[in-house]
């Protein structure tokens, strides 16, 4: 999963240096880093000219918290490349003026020429960054509230349940819909219905994620336990056979 998702995050960078990054948090992308890691020290992938945006960031952590989407992004993923700082854009936790801010992440967004690719994880209950159930499928970027299992699920980055933050600050599903190409990534089985929900479900602001039904261009890279209960696997492994034959035609 992380080999391929980073593939083609390489592919969009080689094809545009300029490239502007949607990028995402948790446990995994984490190989995915790691591959783009390798592929930079070994194969040159450069991230000089790349702009990044992360999806969002927990309300109330400053950059040096240990458990912060900065420290993280820093230590997995900023620090090992050639992204220019002045290039990387993560949400303020500890901003004054919440709104405002909310607002000038938007614009800087658009004024970057909007994402080309934005790599996203999905949570057990189906949520898009912290796009929780009930998050309007037009929403742009502001303060979350988490759901308590995201809090559970999160516990095992801090100290205690307790010391998880409440709320974070995250692009909307609006925002998200926005780039250019999505490339979604899960993996286990404890995904397999959040997956099977959002790709073949309805489109439901009870299932965040299931809005990438309405985006034109949206890459699932999926493991097997993650895609154990969708009711078209066969089909889609079929659809992607017929895609490979046909490129591999294409180059004779
Ligand atoms: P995970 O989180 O990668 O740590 O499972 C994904 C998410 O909550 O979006």
């Amino acid at each position: 999963m992380s080999k391929k998702a980073a593939s083609i995050i390489a592919g969009q960078i080689r094809s545009k240096p300029s490239s502007v990054l949607g990028l995402a948090t948790g446990s995994t992308p984490l190989g995915t880093y790691k591959e783009l890691i390798k592929m930079h020290r070994k194969e040159g992938l450069d991230f000089s000219r790349v702009t990044t945006f992360n999806l969002d960031e927990y309300y109330g952590l400053g950059p040096d918290h240990p458990q912060s989407y900065h420290r993280f992004m820093e230590e997995n993923f900023f620090s090992k490349i050639n992204a220019k700082k002045r290039r990387v854009h993560i949400p303020d936790g500890l901003t004054k003026n919440v709104g405002a801010f909310c607002l000038r992440y938007e614009e800087m967004i658009k004024q970057s020429g909007g994402v080309d690719i934005q790599l996203l994880g999905i949570g057990r209950d189906g949520h898009l960054g912290f796009n929780e159930p009930g998050s309007s499928l037009g929403s742009r970027t502001r303060v979350k509230t988490l759901t308590e299992e995201t809090v559970r699920d999160n516990a095992r980055f801090f100290s205690g349940q307790e010391k998880v933050p409440k709320l974070a600050i995250t692009m909307g599903v609006g925002t998200i819909l926005d780039a250019k190409k999505l490339l979604l990534i899960a993996s286990g089985q404890v995904k397999a219905e959040a997956v099977r929900d959002s790709v073949e479900g309805p489109v439901t602001s009870s299932v965040t994620a299931s809005a990438l039904q309405l985006h034109p261009h949206v890459t699932c890279v999926l493991d097997e336990p993650a895609s154990r209960l969708l009711a078209q696997k066969y089909y889609y492994m079929y659809v992607e056979k017929v895609a490979e034959t046909i490129e591999a035609e294409a180059r004779i």
